[in-house]
């Protein structure tokens, strides 16, 4: 799981920034201290660092007069310190800041609900200077913050009815339950919390479950009486939060996929739910995105651990799509046509497996493409990329996938062979007594043949499997 963290936090206040950009204004400078690493955030932004051994005064590099928290991490590898902050907005290092020892993800950005972190102890007998650690022989770092302008901040959302998809596992980013019999605290709940996109309430039990990111709410059991509601914009005094992917004055622009996302400033060290609109694309949808490495987006997501999804499935749900976007979802291949129609890029392939012992593998092709309809979906993959990838060529190899159509057991391809018919999944199967030397749509939980890839990792079945495409 490690491989797919989330800081969807970061991504949205970089959201945040891209809509107040307009928003010019003075600036707040201070000066900071603390012995012998510092680093001071802005809303998430590193303004300052260093590492020495000397207590230094820096003057803080002006921060926008708009900044909402501002942020230090603290280290003396030797033990307790002390921490020192003065802002020219009055803000000082005192008992109302909030400590942590932890470094929790988007621990010094706006979204980062600190209600859990201790309030800070001053040093006894130095002015403005708080303790690192209660501990004086406490080693490592501690992470502190205070928000600047608390309270004063009017929030306002508006929301959407969205859809509720059936699934027993739900691996987006659950925040809190609250329990009312009006629907409307539950919206105002998810207003009021900075981080929440959306929420889900029924009415049978009075719950309201709030979430930081996705569009759709998963559940599981009896839906009467439920409904979905994701943000479509959500503003305070200080300016407006589109959803995640979309941006624009009024959150009217929504990028065309995952490796847009970087370019417009999104940064996440793991997936994050987030709408895209290709440019052929009648409608938005959403996927998995991984903004790191140049932003990848997600056109297959299997996981062990949720809900078994069926993928022995007809060619018009192949086309449609099906499943739940966290967790076991296939985009589909009107989806991924509307994702590769484009005349002017080609598209990169990887391939992320996290194997039975945890570990992952990547492997990736420097070309994909597959065709419309009349030509059955066929697929066009080459280039392997022999370096630095771990699961081997399971596509290309003994078996060559490229250039063989999409095989369902309604419109299967492979003649004799019957491949759909022995693997029970769809595939871009090779007519030949194999088949195929991967298959990333077989079950998860041997009820049928299960997935496998079998270069470099033998036939053990997977615990998580993930289908990439960048655009170039
Ligand atoms: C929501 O808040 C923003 C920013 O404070 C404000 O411009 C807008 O008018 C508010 N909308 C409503 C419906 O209150
Ligand atoms: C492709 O590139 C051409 C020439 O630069 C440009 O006119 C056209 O709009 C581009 N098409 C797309 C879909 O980006
Ligand atoms: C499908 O692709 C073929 C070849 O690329 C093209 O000639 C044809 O117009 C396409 N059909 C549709 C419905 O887009
Ligand atoms: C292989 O990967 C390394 C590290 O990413 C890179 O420096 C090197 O240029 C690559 N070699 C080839 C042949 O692509
Ligand atoms: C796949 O589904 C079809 C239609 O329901 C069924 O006939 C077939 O036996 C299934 N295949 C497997 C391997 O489960
Ligand atoms: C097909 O699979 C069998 C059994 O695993 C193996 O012995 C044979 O070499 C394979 N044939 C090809 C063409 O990969």
């Amino acid at each position: 799981m490690s491989y797919w963290v989330i800081n969807t936090v970061v991504i949205l206040f970089i959201l945040q920034r891209l809509v107040c950009s307009a928003i010019a204004g003075a600036y707040i400078t201070g000066k900071a201290t603390c012995f012998n690493f510092l680093e001071f955030y802005a809303d998430g932004v590193r303004y300052e660092h260093y590492n020495d051994n000397n207590w230094k005064y820096f003057t803080v590099a002006t921060i926008p007069s708009s900044t909402k928290v501002v942020a230090a991490r603290c280290e003396n590898p030797k033990g307790q310190c002390g921490l020192k902050i003065f802002l020219s907005n009055g803000v000082n290092t005192d008992t109302s800041w909030k400590c942590s020892d932890n470094e929790e993800d988007g621990w010094n950005t706006v979204r980062f609900d600190d209600s859990n972190w201790k309030n800070a102890k001053m040093v006894p007998r130095a002015p403005n200077f708080i303790w690192t650690s209660d501990d004086k022989f406490a080693r490592g770092a501690i992470y502190c913050r205070k928000s600047v302008r608390a309270g004063s901040n009017h929030r306002n959302a508006s929301y959407r009815k969205s859809n509720i998809v059936i699934n027993s596992c739900d691996p987006s980013r659950y925040l809190k339950t609250i329990y009312t019999s009006w629907e409307m605290d539950c919206s105002r709940a998810c207003t009021r919390k900075i981080d929440c996109s959306r929420y889900l309430y029924c009415s049978g039990d009075a719950s309201c479950k709030l979430y930081r990111d996705g569009r759709d709410c998963i559940m599981s059991g009896d839906t009467t009486g439920c409904s979905c509601y994701t943000q479509v914009i959500h503003c305070e005094d200080s300016g407006c939060t589109c959803p995640l992917g979309q941006y624009g004055e009024g959150c009217q622009d929504t990028i065309s996929d995952c490796t847009e996302g970087p370019q417009k400033g999104l940064r996440s060290t793991g997936d994050v739910l987030t709408n895209i609109k290709p440019l052929t694309s009648p409608d938005s949808f959403e996927v998995l995105c991984t903004f790191g490495d140049g932003g990848w987006t997600g056109i297959l997501a299997r996981n062990k651990d949720c809900l078994y999804e069926n993928f022995n499935r007809t060619l018009e749900e192949y086309e449609e799509g099906f499943g739940n976007v966290a967790s076991n979802k296939w985009l589909g291949l009107k989806y991924l046509l509307y994702l590769l129609d484009n005349p002017n890029s080609t598209y990169s392939l990887r391939v992320v497996l996290i194997k039975p012992d945890s570990s992952t593998c990547v492997s990736q092709y420097t070309n994909f493409v597959i065709g419309n309809r009349s030509t059955s979906y066929r697929l066009y993959i080459s280039g392997f990329d022999g370096n630095g990838t771990t699961c081997g060529d399971s596509l290309t190899g003994t078996i060559n996938l490229n250039n063989n159509p999409f095989s369902t057991y309604d419109a299967d391809y492979t003649g004799t062979f019957e491949c759909t018919k022995r693997f029970g999944a769809g595939w871009w199967y090779d007519s030949q007594d194999n088949c195929t030397s991967s298959l990333l749509t077989g079950t998860m939980d041997s009820s049928g043949i299960d997935n496998f890839w079998e270069t470099d990792l033998s036939n053990s079945p997977l615990n998580q499997i993930h289908l990439l495409l960048q655009k170039k």
